[in-house]
Order: structure tokens, then C-alpha cells, then sequence
């Protein structure tokens, strides 16, 4: 289960790292776009504003997908926010290729606020990212405070929609931590390769600190047959 530790930088490469679609007319587009209307055709009833992205263990794709809704959800005109709240191994800055200075450890410990460490993403109109910002001894802590409740609640002021990136739910309890402050949550396995049990546990793990998860990702990596790949939504019951 080791993780690898990500540096702190943006990615000197020009492309952007992770996957992150910025061509609307790829088939790879469309796949989220589909996820999205998925996402907002089943729930219809309540409004989904923030949607934390969580799976059970490392490299499932919860930063490819949380970062491709983000991109999907900016391109209808909202003002989406991809906040990495992968405090432990923050790969956000990668996904949009930006520096990962401040981020949510210093509002969380209040030493900036959310509109001094927020990023536009120049590529993509309409999409914000918050990095991880400098890793902190007690993510989990930091996560449950007081204090999240509050930044929640002064970035629904500021952004239409809000995707959350996360570390795996049976590594750490920041994912559940977390999910007492979204609309919902959306639960990614990796096709040929997430353990059921463990994605069962995941989802337990979850459903006891009553998280509502709106639905399922399938992320099939194929790189044999093609640079594409695509996600499948299964929406919850
Ligand atoms: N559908 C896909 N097709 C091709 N590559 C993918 C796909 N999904 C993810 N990847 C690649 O697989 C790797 C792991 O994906 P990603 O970082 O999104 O997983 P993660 O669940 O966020 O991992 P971690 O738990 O370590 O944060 C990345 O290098 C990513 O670019
Ligand atoms: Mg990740």
C-alpha cells in the first residue's frame, strides 16, 4: 500500500499529467460529460454542488476522475473547484499543472484564506483548483476540525460546484472524514484490478458515517488498446 510522495511542484512537463481532458470533443470527454448528466438526472430531487471523489486503495483513479468532472462541470459555464483534499500524497497540481504552494493546509490551519490560495486554471474558463498545500503532520485532524465546516461553507459562497479529491478510504479516514461535508460522494474502481471485498469495505466504511454516495465509477485503464479510456456510472438504487 506505499504511496508514492509526490514533490510539491508543479509538473515541468507542458502537458498536463493525469489524464485531464481539455479537448471537449474527445471520446474521453464525452464519457464525463455522460458521467455528469448521470449525475445530475439522479439527483434530481436535491442539488448537487460538491461531489468528494473516494475509492478504496491507491491508483484506482479517483484524481483522473475528480479532475475530469471538474473540467466537464466548468465547461457548462458553472464556476467549478477541483479541491485537492489529498493532504497526504496531493497530486492536484499535477492533474492542472499548477504550483502547489498554499493550498487547503493553510486554510484549514488559518493562515490564508480560500480566495489568497485559489488558482485559476488558465486553460479552462470557469475552473478553480485549491492544491493540497504543504503536507501536514495530522491531515485526518485537520480534515474533521471545526474549521472545514466553515471553509465549506465560504466555498459554496464562491463556486457553483466543488469536486473533492481524496486519499484511498481503507488507508486513512480522511475520505470518510470528508464526507460529512459533500452532496455526495462518487466511489471509483479500477476494472480488472479493485479487490470486491475491498471495494465492499470501502463503500461500508462510508455508509457508517452515513455518506451519500450517489454512484459508482468504473475506470478502465487499457493502454494496450488505445491512449483512451472511459468511465462507467452506476447510479445508486
Ligand atoms: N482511465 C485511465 N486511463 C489511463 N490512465 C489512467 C486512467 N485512470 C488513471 N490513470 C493513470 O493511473 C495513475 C493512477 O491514477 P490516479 O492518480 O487518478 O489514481 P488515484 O486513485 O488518485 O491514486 P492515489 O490513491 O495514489 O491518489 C495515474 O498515473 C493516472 O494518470
Ligand atoms: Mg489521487
Amino acid at each position: 500500500m506505499a504511496r508514492k510522495n509526490s514533490k510539491n511542484t508543479a509538473s515541468s512537463a507542458n502537458n498536463w499529467q493525469n489524464h485531464v481532458i481539455t479537448d471537449p470533443g474527445s471520446i474521453v470527454a464525452e464519457r464525463y460529460r455522460t458521467l455528469r448528466t448521470n449525475i445530475e438526472f439522479s439527483s434530481r430531487d436535491h442539488e448537487i454542488r460538491s461531489i468528494l471523489v473516494a475509492s478504496s486503495a491507491p491508483g484506482e483513479g479517483k484524481t483522473t476522475t475528480a479532475a475530469n468532472l471538474a473540467v466537464v462541470y466548468a465547461q457548462t459555464g458553472r464556476n467549478t473547484l477541483f479541491l485537492d483534499c489529498d493532504l497526504r500524497s496531493p497530486t492536484g497540481q499535477r492533474a492542472f499543472n499548477v504550483p502547489n504552494g498554499a493550498g487547503m493546509t493553510n486554510i484549514l490551519t488559518g493562515k490564508n484564506t480560500a480566495s489568497q490560495v485559489v488558482q485559476k486554471v488558465e486553460a479552462i474558463p470557469h475552473l478553480y483548483v485549491i492544491t493540497s498545500g504543504p503536507v501536514p503532520p495530522n491531515p485526518a485532524e485537520l480534515l474533521g476540525s471545526a474549521n472545514m465546516a466553515e471553509i465549506m461553507q465560504t466555498l459554496y459562497g464562491i463556486f457553483d460546484i466543488i469536486i473533492i479529491d481524496s486519499p484511498p478510504v481503507l488507508t486513512v479516514t480522511d475520505a470518510q472524514v470528508i464526507s460529512r461535508y459533500v452532496d455526495g460522494v462518487l466511489v471509483v474502481a479500477r476494472s480488472k484490478k479493485t479487490d470486491k471485498r475491498a471495494l465492499l469495505k470501502a463503500r461500508k466504511l462510508l455508509e457508517q458515517v452515513r455518506a451519500n454516495i450517489i454512484g459508482s465509477v468504473m475506470n478502465s485503464i487499457e493502454a494496450e488498446e488505445s491512449d483512451y479510456y472511459y468511465s462507467y456510472y452506476y447510479a445508486e438504487e
